[in-house]
């Protein structure tokens, strides 16, 4: 592997993404310090899907958290989804000690959300012992003081418009009961709370058809929710496990640059034809902004 570094001046990585190819363990190297501001990844788990053979092992979690710690910036974030498998009986537990390891790695635990599914390919049945498993950890990291949070305000106000308390008054300096001028009646929308849920399944999950050629995408909505939540507008979005290409297309989608990585070329072959569709936002970054943006 040749060992230069991304160049992550504003110049050069303003209006592109990049694609690379092989173990992200390796190649995150080429990312200076503190050059990423959100990550969103799935990495595989438990062996539960054989990728062009690709998997990671203890050994490989540990590089890959101290890689992430150095490459994120100060506040910023990783979002890592991930969930267990059954083994003899038994939950792994993987979900867990990967948490526990990004701790130790040095990053915060800022919130362990959820993303559930609304079906399952394998649902319980009456006589199953085991409810169906229905969801999977995102756990979101930071590195530090988170920096950047715009939550999503999708969730309706059974009381909107309407004030508080019913009242437009408050107590006066002598205790007296004075009309309130200003007060402010319940919005429309509050954030949303940390348990999101989603449509999955062809059709559903992406709007690409053929993401479907890789076995294990997330939904593109999912990756898009996260993007709003924690970065802004020309920020830099980094996906180690890339797959399809699904975070890097939300990203570019949305205006953010994107680093990439997986270490199947096929896959790559398949996110660069995905990204490649799509249009990014316009910045308003003077001449280059739409110039060459498609790097991948
Ligand atoms: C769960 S999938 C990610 C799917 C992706 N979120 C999407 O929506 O398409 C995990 C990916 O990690 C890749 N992979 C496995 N081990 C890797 C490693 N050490 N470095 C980079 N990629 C790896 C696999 O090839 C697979 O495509």
């Amino acid at each position: 592997m040749e060992n230069k570094k991304i160049s992550t001046k504003k110049s050069d990585l303003e209006a592109k993404g990049i694609v690379l190819c092989g173990l992200c363990q390796d190649m995150m190297k080429k990312i200076p310090n503190e050059g990423v501001n959100l990550t969103v990844t799935s990495p595989p788990y438990d062996n539960i899907r054989d990728y062009k053979g690709y998997c990671f092992e203890e050994e490989d979690f540990k590089k890959i958290v101290s890689e992430l710690y150095r490459v994120t910036k100060k506040g910023g974030v990783v979002v890592w989804i991930v969930g267990d498998s059954v083994k003899n009986g038994s939950e792994t537990g993987t979900s867990f000690r990967q948490a526990l390891g990004f701790m130790a790695g040095g990053f915060k635990l800022h919130d362990t959300m959820i993303y559930e599914k609304n079906t399952s390919s394998f649902p319980a049945r009456r006589t199953s012992k085991r409810y169906t498993q229905i969801f999977e950890y995102m756990f979101v990291f930071s590195k530090g003081k988170i920096a950047t949070g715009n939550l999503i305000c999708d969730k309706p106000n059974k009381w909107a418009g309407h004030t508080n308390w019913g009242k437009n008054t408050h107590r006066g300096k002598n205790g007296e009961l004075v009309k309130t001028k200003d007060i402010k009646p319940v919005p429309d929308f509050s954030p949303r709370n940390n348990i999101w849920r989603y449509n999955v399944g062809k059709g559903f999950n992406s709007s690409d058809k053929e993401s479907h050629n890789h076995p294990a995408i997330f939904p593109e909505k999912l990756a898009e929710d996260h993007i709003l939540s924690w970065s802004n507008e020309g920020d830099l979005v980094l996906d180690p496990f890339m797959g399809s290409g699904t975070t890097c297309k939300m990203a570019k989608k949305n205006g953010r640059k994107y680093i990439g990585i997986d270490a199947s070329e096929e896959y790559c072959e398949l996110a660069k034809s995905i990204i490649a569709k799509y249009k990014p936002k316009k910045l308003g970054l003077g001449p280059h902004a739409d110039a060459d943006w498609n790097y991948a």
